[in-house]
């Protein structure tokens, strides 16, 4: 590991402001001072001289990627049973498999490859769901925290409409669960902090919501579940709570809805004006996961409304709905699902552009983990060193050109550098 704190990185710098305009300085210097950025400079101010200094040539440097919603006990199961809807592909395919993580030998074999897989991907932040046992989260926290990537880890509860085998007895036995787990891990590591993690409504009755609430104002907690993913769960829920007025409500009413507490929750494909209004009021950040959307059928959210009307909103992999966690991925798929949203089902939302899909999974998803995702002075340094030389053109290129195209078509070996908070990674 790179002592890192304080130096200085050369090479073709491209980041985001913000979600209409990539910031591209050819040959620049982007410095670190303490884990921060201290700018991004033409040429290199008198004051940074001696800093340490790494040429990376040719290379494209961008801010690490943030994946907003992955599972890791379904990344064993990924590129599988692709073929059902959500409903039925949790009973079939997911909750069998999250149930082995009961036993920490098989935890520790396929916790030990995601970590692995995450350590080499694009990835420097991740929010992320465990299983509702409490050894094998802890376990899988151990290992995050071993990769240096900065997360927050969720075990996860669940006390209705779930199979036995993977239920939590009662919403008291959850609470007791959670608590004592918060208690373990609450400052145990340096880059992996717990985020409170109700499955969904249909899997966690009013109790244990009223219980998660209260724990989450007592220890000021992070929030992260689904909502409005698909048709199916969107009746149902109205089922479940027939006093809530749309599916959002069924959190906020446990305050577990943003307000006071940061909230991610994943998908809204098919959010109401009224869920969309509070989203917005209460600065929920909305995890946006095309590839799941797509393999389980779930539709395409609209994520041009989103950012039209300053919801805030990043990217996931959602592993294993998504097959794939490279975030890259996800900012092509993020465009093309809205190039088909736009042909077949509303001609007035416009295809998300490289530069509003590229700010998705940098700042738009770091934002949730504070200044995060940019290189503009003051932000914790994340940054990714890309290689495209190994995917050759005999044009000359622009940045935004080969930002573009590395994100069609690179994959982790393309990737020769990574560092967190001005760590480095590999
Ligand atoms: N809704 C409740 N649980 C899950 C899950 O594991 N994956 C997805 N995509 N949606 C969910
Ligand atoms: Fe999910």
């Amino acid at each position: 590991m790179n002592g890192g704190i304080s130096f200085v990185l050369k090479g073709n710098i491209i980041y985001s402001n913000d979600d209409r305009t990539l910031k591209t300085v050819e040959q620049g210097y982007l410095v670190c001072r303490e884990g921060k950025s201290a700018g991004v400079f033409q040429e290199l101010p008198e004051q940074f001289k001696d800093y340490p200094l790494e040429d990376w040539g040719d290379m494209l440097l961008v801010p690490g990627l943030v994946d907003l919603h992955i599972h890791a006990p379904q990344f064993a199961f990924r590129g599988m049973g692709m073929d059902l809807e959500l409903l039925d592909w949790l009973n079939t395919n997911t909750f069998p498999e999250e149930a082995k993580y009961a036993d920490l030998e098989y935890a520790q074999k396929a916790y030990g490859i995601f970590a692995d897989s995450m350590k080499k991907s694009a990835t420097t932040r991740a929010c992320i769901f465990g299983t509702i046992h409490r050894p094998a989260t802890e376990l899988l926290m151990d290992l995050m925290e071993e990769t240096g990537l900065k997360t927050m880890i969720g075990k996860v509860n669940m006390d209705r409409n779930s199979p036995d085998f993977l239920k939590e007895q009662s919403a008291e036995a959850s609470e007791q669960e959670t608590l004592r787990w918060l208690e373990e891990t609450g400052s145990r590591y340096e880059n992996v902090k717990p985020i409170l993690t109700p499955r969904f409504i249909p899997s966690c009755t009013d109790d244990l919501m009223e219980r998660l609430g209260k724990l989450q104002k007592e220890y000021g907690l992070p929030v992260q579940s689904h909502l409005s993913e698909n048709q199916g769960e969107v009746a149902w829920v109205k089922e479940l709570c027939p006093a809530s007025r749309f599916y959002g409500d069924a959190y906020d009413r446990f305050g577990l809805f943003g307000g006071n507490g940061k909230t991610v929750m994943a998908h809204c494909v098919s959010s109401s004006e009224e869920e969309i209004e509070l989203i917005k009021e209460r600065g929920v950040t909305i995890a946006h996961c095309p590839q799941s959307n797509t393999n389980l059928s779930s539709g395409v959210a609209p994520v041009r409304t989103y950012l039209d009307r300053g919801v805030k909103v990043g990217l996931g992999s959602d592993v294993a709905g998504g097959s794939g966690e490279s975030i890259f991925r996800a900012m092509a798929d993020a465009i093309q699902v809205s190039k088909l949203r736009w042909r077949l089902k509303d001609d007035r939302l416009k295809p998300l552009t490289v530069e509003e899909a590229f700010y998705l999974g940098t700042l738009g998803g770091g934002s949730f983990f504070g200044k995060v995702g940019s290189f503009q002075e003051g932000y914790e340094l994340d940054v990714l060193i890309l290689d495209d030389g190994s995917l050759p053109h005999p044009q000359t290129l622009t940045l935004r050109e080969r930002l573009e195209r590395f994100i069609y078509l690179s994959d982790d070996r393309h990737i020769k550098g990574k560092y967190v908070g001005g760590y480095r990674i590999f």
